[in-house]
C-alpha cells in the first residue's frame, strides 16, 4: 500500500493548505521554482508539497555586492539582500505561470515596514497561482524589516496581524533563530491569526578572510545555513510546536529524509530543504522519495501519525 504522505498545514483556515507531501523548497534557494521545473519537468514539481518563492518585496531590488555568500566548514553564509523582481511583476508575469501547476506555491514576503506586510497581503489576495504566504520578518540581510521586526514580540505581532486582516491566504511566519525567545514570538504570531509557524531563518554569522584582513561579506555578517544549524533549528522546531496549536513547518539544514524524520518526528508538520538543494539539485525528490520509502519499510500508513512522536508523552 502506498503511504499517505498529506498533511494540513492550515487546518480549520477557511482557504486550507493541503499539501501532498511534506516536502518544499526554502524560500530563496529554489529562485521562483521555473530553473526546477526546466531540470526535472512537471512530474518534478508534482511530487513537491508546496512551492515557496524567494522573498518579494514592494520594490524591486537588485540585493547587495558580491560576493554574496561564502563557504563554512557545514554549511554556507550568504547576504543575497533580497534580490527580487518586486510584488507586481511577482502578480503579474510569476503568479500566472505558477497557476498551472497543481501544486501549491507559496509567497515569501519581505516588508520594510509593518504597513508593507500588509499592503503585499492584499496585493496577493486572490491572485490565481497564490496559495499562501510566508512573511519574511527574518531576513537578517537587509537594513529595514526583516530580522528587525523578527526580533520584537510586539513587532512581529504587528506584522503578522497587518498581512492577516489584508488577505483570506493562510499566512505563515517565518522566524528568526537570532533571538533569545522564539517561543515568545511564535505564540505572539498564533494569537494574531498566523496559520503556521516556519522555523528557522538564518543563523547570524561572519567570516574573515585573512590574507584581506577583511569580512568575507561586504556587510560583514551573513546568515548561515545548511548542515551547522540543524540542531539549532531542530530544537526551535521542537520547543515552539510545544508551545503552539498551529502547523510548524521545519527548516534548517535539512538534507535527507533522516533529517526531514526528525524535525516531523519533533513536531514539525513539513519540511523545507534549502541549502542542500545547491549541493544535489534532486535533494527536495530525494527526500519526498526517502519518506516515501521510510513510511512502506517501517508499515507507516499515514505520515501525519508520526508528526511529534518524539515528544514527551502530554500529562494528563
Ligand atoms: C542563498 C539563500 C537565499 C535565501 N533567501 C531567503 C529569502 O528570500 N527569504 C527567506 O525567508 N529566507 C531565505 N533564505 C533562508 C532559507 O529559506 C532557510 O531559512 C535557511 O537557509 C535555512 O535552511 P537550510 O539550512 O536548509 O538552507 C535564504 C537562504 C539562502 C542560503
Amino acid at each position: 500500500m502506498t503511504p499517505d504522505l498529506s498533511v494540513d498545514l492550515a487546518p480549520g483556515h477557511k482557504r486550507g493548505l493541503l499539501l501532498r507531501n511534506p516536502v518544499m523548497p526554502a524560500s530563496g534557494t529554489f529562485s521562483w521554482g521555473f530553473e526546477f521545473e526546466h531540470h526535472f519537468g512537471p512530474e518534478g514539481i508534482r511530487r513537491l508539497g508546496a512551492v515557496v518563492s524567494k522573498g518579494v518585496t514592494m520594490e524591486p531590488r537588485a540585493g547587495n555586492r558580491q560576493p554574496r555568500v561564502a563557504e563554512t566548514p557545514a554549511g554556507m553564509l550568504n547576504s543575497i539582500g533580497l534580490q527580487n523582481v518586486g510584488i507586481e511583476a511577482c502578480v503579474r508575469d510569476l503568479a500566472p505561470q505558477w497557476a498551472r501547476w497543481e501544486t501549491p506555491v507559496i509567497v515569501n514576503v519581505a516588508g520594510d515596514t509593518i504597513d508593507e506586510f500588509g499592503e503585499m497581503a492584499r496585493m496577493l489576495d486572490g491572485v490565481p497561482g497564490v496559495a499562501a504566504l510566508e512573511l519574511n520578518i527574518s531576513c537578517p540581510n537587509v537594513d529595514t524589516g526583516g530580522m528587525e521586526i523578527g526580533q520584537s514580540v510586539e513587532a512581529s505581532a504587528r506584522a503578522t496581524s497587518a498581512a492577516v486582516r489584508n488577505t483570506d491566504l493562510p499566512v505563515i511566519v517565518k522566524l528568526t533563530p537570532n533571538v533569545t525567545d522564539p517561543v515568545a514570538l511564535a505564540r505572539a504570531c498564533e494569537a494574531e491569526g498566523a496559520a503556521a509557524i516556519c522555523a528557522i531563518n538564518t543563523v547570524l554569522g561572519m567570516a574573515i578572510d585573512v590574507d584581506r584582513r577583511r569580512p568575507v561579506l561586504p556587510r560583514a555578517r551573513g546568515g548561515l545555513s545548511g548542515p551547522a544549524i540543524k540542531p539549532i533549528a531542530l530544537r526551535i522546531v521542537y520547543d515552539v510546536a510545544g508551545a503552539v496549536r498551529i502547523p510548524v513547518i521545519g527548516c534548517g539544514g535539512i538534507a535527507t529524509s533522516r533529517d526531514a524524520l526528525e524535525f516531523l518526528m519533533a513536531g514539525a508538520s513539513a519540511v523545507q530543504v534549502g541549502t542542500a538543494t545547491f549541493a544535489n539539485p534532486r535533494a527536495l525528490l530525494d527526500v519526498v522519495e526517502g519518506l516515501e520509502a521510510w513510511c512502506a519499510a517501517e508499515g507507516v500508513a499515514r505520515i501525519a501519525d508520526i508528526i511529534g512522536c518524539a515528544r514527551p508523552a502530554p500529562v494528563a
